[in-house]
C-alpha cells in the first residue's frame, strides 16, 4: 500500500454499511502497517477493553484479544455465563455497569441483529464506552469484512472489476451482508450461489445469482459460507439436510478445484463444516486462503480498535 491516508475516526465501529472506500482503505493501510512493523501507537493513558461474547466464537474472540494485546490495552474477562446476565441484567445494564467502572471499549457478539441500536438509543443516557460489533445475528460482521479485503487486497492490490462469488447459506450470513455491500462499493462484481431458496431478493440488489458449476472457472475469488444449522428454524428441512449431497451440488469438491483459474483464490470465514463447504483436502490447497484470513484478522482489528480509540479521543493520538 502507498500513500499514508487520513486516519479513521469512529464512535462506535457497527457496521461497514456507512463506510466510504477512503475510510475503507485507511484501515487497511493501517492494518498492513500493523503487519509489517511490531510498532504500536503510544496511547497516553490505559485503555480498557472487555469482550462480551454472547455467541460461540473461536477465531473473532481470540483475534480480537490478540489485537488488543498488541496495541497494549487493558483486557477485563467477561462470560456471559457467570455474569449476571444470568440473573436477567439487560445488555444495555451491563455495559453501563462496564463503563461506571472504567471500561472504555466493549467487543460484542449477539445473536440479535442490531442488538446495538437499542443500547445506543436510550434516553438520558451517562453509557460512555465505544463498542465494537463481533457479529449481530445475520446482519453485519464488520472485522471478518475488512480482513477478507485484506486479504483480497494482498492478492489483487485492488478490488475494481474483480469477479468475486459467494456461495452457500446466504440467507443466514452477516459475512455475505458485510461483503456484498463493501465489496459492490469498491467495484468488485458479485455473483451468488449455493442453494437457491437461500438467495434471497436482498441479494439480487448486488449481483445475479449463477450455478455453481457455471461459475468455478469464471472468479477470481470464491467466498465460502458455512452452512448455519444452528440457524435453520425449519426442522423437516433440517432433518432433510445431507451433507454428501450438499457438497456434492454446492460445495467446493476437488474436480470444481481443478477447474478454477490458476491465480484465483479461496476464502471462508470459517469454522468449516469439513467435506460439506468444501472438500477437507482443500483446507490448506494453494488456492485457499483460510490461513492467512484468520492472520490477517489481527491486524485489521488492531486498525478498527485504533479508529474507535481515536475517534473517542481517548488514547492521546
Ligand atoms: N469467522 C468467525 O466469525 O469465526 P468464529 O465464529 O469462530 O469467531
Amino acid at each position: 500500500m502507498s500513500s499514508r491516508k487520513a486516519p479513521v475516526l469512529l464512535s462506535h465501529f457497527l457496521s461497514v454499511e456507512k463506510l466510504t472506500t477512503q475510510q475503507v482503505f485507511s484501515l487497511l493501510q493501517r492494518a498492513h502497517d500493523f503487519k509489517s512493523s511490531p510498532t504500536r501507537p503510544e496511547f497516553t493513558r490505559e485503555i480498557n477493553v472487555a469482550n462480551l461474547f454472547f455467541e460461540n466464537s473461536t477465531r473473532t474472540k481470540l483475534s480480537f484479544t490478540m489485537a488488543e494485546q498488541k496495541l497494549g490495552l487493558n483486557i477485563f474477562p467477561f462470560s456471559a455465563q457467570t455474569s449476571s446476565v444470568q440473573k436477567r441484567e439487560s445488555l444495555y445494564d451491563t455495559l453501563l455497569t462496564m463503563s461506571a467502572i472504567g471500561i472504555d471499549l466493549a467487543v460484542i457478539r449477539h445473536p440479535q441483529n442490531t442488538y446495538y441500536e437499542e443500547v445506543l438509543n436510550q434516553p438520558n443516557s451517562q453509557l460512555n464506552l465505544g463498542l465494537l460489533n463481533a457479529g449481530d445475528g445475520s446482519g453485519q460482521h464488520p472485522s471478518q469484512c475488512l480482513l477478507d479485503l485484506l486479504t483480497i487486497y494482498e492478492e489483487y492490490g485492488g478490488f475494481k472489476g474483480l469477479k468475486v462469488a459467494i456461495v452457500g447459506d446466504l440467507k443466514n450470513s452477516r459475512v455475505a451482508r458485510s461483503n456484498m455491500q463493501m465489496l459492490k462499493k469498491l467495484g468488485a462484481h458479485l455473483y451468488f450461489s449455493g442453494p437457491s431458496e437461500w438467495f434471497t431478493s436482498e441479494f439480487s440488489e448486488y449481483g445475479e445469482y449463477v450455478e455453481f458449476d457455471q461459475l468455478v472457472s469464471q472468479i477470481d475469488v470464491l467466498m465460502l459460507l458455512r452452512v448455519q444449522h444452528e440457524r435453520h428454524t425449519d426442522l423437516a428441512q433440517e432433518q432433510a439436510f445431507s451433507a454428501a449431497s450438499y457438497h456434492q451440488k454446492y460445495g467446493l469438491t476437488i474436480s470444481r478445484y481443478q477447474q478454477m483459474k490458476e491465480n484465483a483464490i479461496i476464502l471462508h470465514p470459517g469454522p468449516i463444516n469439513r467435506d460439506v463447504e468444501m472438500a477437507s483436502k482443500l483446507v490448506e490447497a494453494p488456492r485457499s486462503r483460510f490461513v492467512k484470513q484468520m492472520t490477517n484478522g489481527v491486524y485489521v482489528r488492531m486498525a478498527m480498535l485504533e479508529a474507535v480509540i481515536n475517534g473517542r479521543q481517548i488514547g492521546g493520538i
